[in-house]
């Protein structure tokens, strides 16, 4: 059963404790928070400042998905936060070991993103080192965009990488991920599934997340 982490970039940020309730109460298994500067991606979304607010009323995981530019100024930043997972995007570390070892360094799990035009290969020689790859499955700064189709071959590709070392890397898949395209994710090779839209904006969300976790089994 794939890990289930729906976006708080759809939530509804006057009322975001009632969706943190709710997630608390549904069978999600983390929180994934996009956090975006304005530079590395043309949007912006919030910082350590509301993640400490929402990470006060869970003990779920809490997976910080970093898009932003010289993203080691702000790693401690969100160690106190909160943060249980912090990923950081390759195309925005120019010294991307030295960035998973500060991360880990901090007690929090490593993870690296990559956008859809970089290479899974490109993690050849940090794969032993960090706990999960997140590969983007639409450009990464908005929430509701189409899934882009050779994501899957990626999932694979990568999927193989990982089993042929015998790592527990996991994968995690971000973007345009709906109940219809969510089995045939897992069955490529990944691990947790982010789901901004199809959840939150989903007639009955808890449900919405509870048919993700029976597709995927
Ligand atoms: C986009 C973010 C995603 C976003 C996904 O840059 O990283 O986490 O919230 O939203 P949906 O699931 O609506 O595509
Ligand atoms: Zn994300």
């Amino acid at each position: 059963m794939a890990i289930v982490a729906p976006s708080f970039l759809s939530a509804n940020f006057l009322n975001l404790e009632a969706d943190c309730k709710m997630i608390n109460e549904s069978e999600a298994d983390w929180f994934h928070l996009d956090v975006m500067d304005g530079r590395f991606v043309p949007n912006i979304t919030f910082g350590p400042m509301i993640i400490e607010f929402i990470r006060k009323t869970t003990t779920k995981v809490c997976d910080v998905h970093l898009m932003i530019v010289e993203p080691e100024k702000y790693v401690e930043d969100f160690k106190k936060a909160g943060a249980d997972m912090l990923t950081v995007h390759e195309e925005c570390c120019v010294h991307l070991h030295r960035n998973i070892q500060q991360i880990k360094s901090l007690g929090m799990q490593a993870g690296v993103a990559l956008n859809p035009h970089t290479p899974v290969e490109s993690l050849k020689e940090v794969l032993d080192d960090i706990d999960m790859v997140l590969i983007m499955s639409v450009n990464p700064g908005f929430g509701g965009q189409k899934f882009i189709p050779n994501t899957l071959n990626k999932i694979r590709t990568l999927r193989h990488m990982i089993n042929e070392r015998g790592l527990s890397t996991k994968i995690e898949i971000d973007g345009g991920i709906t109940l219809e395209n969510a089995h045939a994710i897992v069955k490529a090779g990944a691990d947790v599934l982010v789901a901004g839209n199809t959840v939150f904006k989903s007639k009955d969300p808890k449900d919405t997340i509870a048919q993700l976790k029976k597709i995927t089994r």
